[in-house]
């Protein structure tokens, strides 16, 4: 039995990933406008998108978290993914770090749940967790992404190149966060 989330905001439950997400999850990343500015991976088979459940369901024992699903309270339709990743590949000297993300069906741009989710997931970070800081990655042109970090209070603090394509670097502090 994995780790199991209950998040509530106003519109959305943020919960854990379950298997039975597969078809919505597979509808988000085979599509390739949501892959736009993630480097074009889609993915189209359904084991795939399996295995990606599992390991999030393996990251949620190893690192006490990880992405949550997007519910929307009114139809209790998936809506996309949010939440905090723990991360340790080498970045920005550190080599350790919690990643806020978010990924949505397409149908669910542009009502908000992008934002509403991510305070979300932030002030779990800070209130739960207790974390110093939380960063961020966006592709320079994802603006509806740059966007979104910034209204949740990130600060740019820089742009660097990976494989991608460039990436501006965000970040918040406990104490940003506070006086937000
Ligand atoms: C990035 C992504 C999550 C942004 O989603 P989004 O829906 O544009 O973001 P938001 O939740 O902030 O909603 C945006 C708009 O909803 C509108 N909106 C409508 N109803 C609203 C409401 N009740 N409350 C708040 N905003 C509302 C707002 O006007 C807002 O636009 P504005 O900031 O220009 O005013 C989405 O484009 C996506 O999933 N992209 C593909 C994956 C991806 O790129 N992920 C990020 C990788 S870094």
């Amino acid at each position: 039995m994995p780790l199991t989330f209950h998040i509530e905001t106003e519109r959305l439950i943020l919960r854990e990933f379950r298997l039975e997400d597969d078809e919505a999850l597979l509808a988000l990343d085979s599509d390739p406008e949501v892959h736009r500015y993630l480097g074009n991976n889609t993915i189209h088979d359904i084991e795939t998108i399996r295995r990606m459940i599992l390991q999030v369901q393996v990251q949620y024992e190893t690192n006490g978290i990880g992405r949550w699903i997007i519910i929307e309270k009114a139809t209790n339709n998936v809506v996309g993914w949010t939440g905090l990743k723990y991360e340790t590949l080498l970045f920005d000297q550190q080599n350790k770090y919690y990643d806020l993300g978010y990924r949505l069906l397409r149908k669910y741009w542009g009502k908000g749940f992008a934002t509403e989710s991510a305070i979300a997931s932030l002030e779990y970070g800070f209130k739960k967790m207790q974390l110093d800081e939380i960063s961020a990655l966006a592709h320079i042109q994802n603006t509806d992404s740059n966007k979104v970090l910034r209204k949740v209070g990130m600060q740019l603090i820089k742009q660097f190149d990976v494989g991608t394509g460039p990436l501006y670097y965000y970040r918040i502090t406990k104490d940003d966060w506070k006086t937000r």
